[in-house]
């Protein structure tokens, strides 16, 4: 079978240009990047959400480069066609221009990842502006950026005042000028994601942003109800797979405590010659080098995975 072609920043340009929406979808880990790359999503974002819906944190203040790396790998060995981009955790890049250089230079050599992203605006333009020089693209992301929970007060939805509104456009401006490739614009008033959106040449991803900006993206566990914790207004449940997961569990709990799994379709078999060899030679010694030669028999086994035998 022939390798996908690899989404590159070019081809999400093309995209833009000719007015089709840019699909995206955060993954944390192998299978949930292979799904997403065979479902056709254009960009896969390693999202520092993660530190939420996968590492159980209340916030993603806590998580840190080394979790992101982790993380990073394992969708880059699940995904072959996607354009991945790394979310750069916080504390990673805002002290200095050198540092987030530092950092973003690691999502792409250690992580894998074509592209980072990080939150803010104006007051971030050097550190994209440096990215960006060290030849990495960088997506920029205003509006609710969770890594600021603690300033904005709460998960709140931002720029419903003008001066609001005025502040995150010039904070997109500014972003833009710097360098980014693409701007997230999360929780904020529809007209104003439009707005935004028409004074930008570059595209923007919303989310709980409305309609009207040039791509979307969601949270994987949130869309598919696997994280069963609060759920967004803005974020539509596309399938309800916890639930599916816990009904799953709860069969095989049954089944186990009533004897009922394995069936004889999960079981390997041993032909009736060797297993009379087996007992046999169990009655007759208990001798305890006969325990390592029974190891050693173990080693010829058929494959545990594959066609039962
Ligand atoms: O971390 C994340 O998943 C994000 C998306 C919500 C854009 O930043």
């Amino acid at each position: 079978m022939s390798r996908p072609r690899k989404t590159t920043i070019l081809d999400l340009q093309t995209k833009h240009q000719k007015g089709e929406p840019i699909t995206m979808i955060t993954a944390y880990d192998f299978p949930s990047a292979r799904l997403a790359d065979e479902a056709g999503l254009d960009i896969i974002l390693v999202g520092d959400s993660l530190g939420m819906v996968v590492l159980g944190y209340e916030s993603t203040v806590p998580v840190t480069m080394d979790e992101m790396l982790h993380h990073c790998r394992a969708v880059a060995r699940g995904a072959k066609r996607a354009f991945l981009v790394g979310d750069m955790p916080f504390g990673s890049y805002e002290v200095s221009p050198e540092e987030a250089v530092r950092n973003a230079v690691r999502f792409l050599k250690e992580g894998h990842m074509d592209a980072v992203k990080l939150e803010g605006g104006q007051e971030m333009a050097d550190q994209v502006a440096a990215i960006v020089r060290a030849g990495i693209p960088v997506m920029g992301h205003v509006g609710l950026t969770p890594q600021s929970i603690s300033a904005l007060g709460g998960y709140r939805v931002q720029g419903r005042t003008a001066a609001q509104a005025r502040k995150l456009l010039d904070d997109a401006l500014a972003l833009q000028e710097a360098g980014c490739f693409s701007i997230v614009l999360e929780a904020i008033p529809d007209r104003v994601a439009r707005e935004i959106t028409r004074a930008l040449d570059i595209p923007t991803i919303g989310i709980g942003a409305g309609p009207h900006t040039s791509g979307q993206v969601l949270v994987f566990h949130d869309m598919l109800g696997l994280f069963e914790g609060f759920v967004p207004r803005f974020c539509k449940q596309y399938a309800r797979v916890g639930e599916i997961i816990r009904q799953a569990l709860e069969a095989y709990r049954e089944e186990v405590e009533q004897r009922r799994y394995p069936a004889p379709e999960h079981t390997y078999t041993i032909s009736d010659e060797e297993f009379a060899a087996f007992t046999s030679a169990i009655s007759t010694s208990t001798r305890p080098s006969d325990a390592s030669e029974a190891q050693d028999d173990g080693a010829q086994m058929g494959p545990l995975y594959g066609p039962g035998q």
